[in-house]
């Protein structure tokens, strides 16, 4: 039974999108821009991933607010296909906060970072919604360049996966299974810091080029969150182009689609452990911390049903993930886990995000585990009842943490949404 008020749950997304959207022009790019930010607190520019969450929840809510989203994420996409982490608009207005960013980017409006793929879905959210093809035909070539430009520049040739050069790029900024591999030296966010800051040093010997970048070998990884990301993004990609009659590139992205899916496979499923590792360096090895990523295959259908039940086990497993408020990005038994913040303000080390539920619970639905999607669906709203739109929430207490009105926590919406569809059939 569906427990969400999903009216309730609609007017809170819609007050939250609105508070956080921002509208204007952009004299630097000579263009208009309307996007929503994550939070007017913390961050009140323009992310990519945090963008696409905003357009699949957004949908639901104003298809033409979720377009204009879109638009504005890709109109400075550059000349090679590639589309910046953040979109620095109105830099000026918010001084203060730009030096807490100024990491990795060597322009001043457009980092030249990635985040995880999912515009794809996000455009499929839109048409899904109001089923405008002329949308899905305005926005389709752009987006097919920068899958062009990860297949071309990202993807590794032999086991098809896409590579981060910066724990940044995976959106999982502190995830403790980057500590090693970062050589983080101590558990404050200054050791974060001047880890980042050495990475982009190196790089920065380089001038960022991403081939000498991954020749340098110093952070090359195949995190599994993203690859499932990808995986599932060309899927929903080919689709879009079929359904615009584009069935050539619908045919290569399957075929880039099978080569990850295997590589996925091959090089990151752990039998021992019955979990999917992260590989890093010219050398291919697994990088064996369990987090919450190890779990993201399960949003994959064609996943061996072993393998699932496998996953599923850890799931549910209370010393690990199956907590009063699942799900925690790091197991509880992690020696790093830390349930609301840590080190001031890092963040993936421990609590549960709404983002990766909503991947997850939709992975659970789509193998006949509604129980669990609903349950953690559930959980996630009598959370954010308790402390509104939050960056994270403690995994025991629900409790609310990080940045306040927090965009993407309303992506929960579509997830009920789902779930209420799902009633009385089959998930899909
Ligand atoms: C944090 C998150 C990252 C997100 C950004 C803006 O850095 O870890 O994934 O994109 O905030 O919300």
């Amino acid at each position: 039974m569906n427990t969400v008020d999903l009216n309730w749950l609609r007017g809170e997304v819609k007050k939250t999108l609105e508070v956080n959207r921002k509208i204007g022009y952009a004299q630097w790019c000579d263009a208009e821009f309307d996007y929503t930010c994550p939070s007017n607190v913390t961050y009140p520019f323009q992310w990519f991933w945090d963008s696409c969450f905003h357009v699949i929840a957004g949908s639901h809510i104003d298809p033409h607010m979720a377009k204009q989203e879109l638009r504005s994420l890709l109109i400075n996409q550059h000349d090679d296909g590639f589309v910046s982490h953040i979109t620095f608009w109105e830099r000026e207005k918010y001084e203060a906060e730009v030096d807490t960013y100024a990491v990795a980017f060597k322009t001043e409006r457009l980092t030249d970072e990635m985040q995880p793929p999912l515009l794809a879905q996000a455009i499929s959210a839109v048409y899904e919604a109001d089923g405008d093809l002329e949308f899905v035909k305005e926005i389709l070539p752009a987006t097919i360049r920068f899958f062009d430009w990860l297949d071309r520049v990202r993807v590794d040739p032999v086991d098809g996966l896409v590579r981060v050069f910066h724990p940044d790029e995976t959106g999982l900024d502190h995830s403790p299974k980057f500590d090693e591999l970062m050589e983080v030296g101590g558990p404050d966010l200054e050791d974060f810091s001047s880890a980042w800051y050495r990475l982009a040093a190196k790089y920065e010997t380089v001038n960022r080029d991403p081939k000498k970048m991954k020749e340098l070998d110093h952070f090359v990884v195949a995190d599994v969150m993203t690859n499932v990301i990808y995986v599932e993004n060309l899927d929903v990609l080919a689709r879009l182009c079929e359904l615009t009659g584009d069935t050539e590139t619908a045919q290569v992205l399957v075929l880039r689609r099978s080569v990850a899916l295997a590589g996925l496979e091959s090089w990151c499923w752990n039998e021992e452990h019955g979990l999917y590792f992260d590989i890093a360096g010219r050398d291919r090895h697994q990088v064996q911390v369990n987090t919450f990523t190890a779990l993201m295959p399960l949003l994959l259908t064609d996943i061996p049903e072993d393998r699932i039940c496998r996953l599923i086990q850890h799931l549910l497993d209370p010393e690990e993930y199956w907590t009063p408020f699942p799900v925690p990005s790091v197991p509880v038994n992690h020696p790093n886990f830390a349930p609301s913040t840590s080190g001031g303000i890092l963040v993936w080390r421990g609590p549960s995000w709404i983002n990766s539920n909503w991947y997850l619970a939709i992975g659970l639905l789509r193998h006949g585990r509604k129980d669990l999607a609903q349950r953690i669906a559930d959980k996630s709203v009598e959370a954010i009842r308790l402390s509104g739109f939050r960056e994270y929430y403690n995994p025991f207490t629900g409790e609310g943490h990080g940045a306040p009105g927090f965009g993407w926590s309303t992506v929960v919406l579509d997830l009920c949404e789902k779930l209420d569809a799902a009633t009385f059939g089959e998930p899909t």
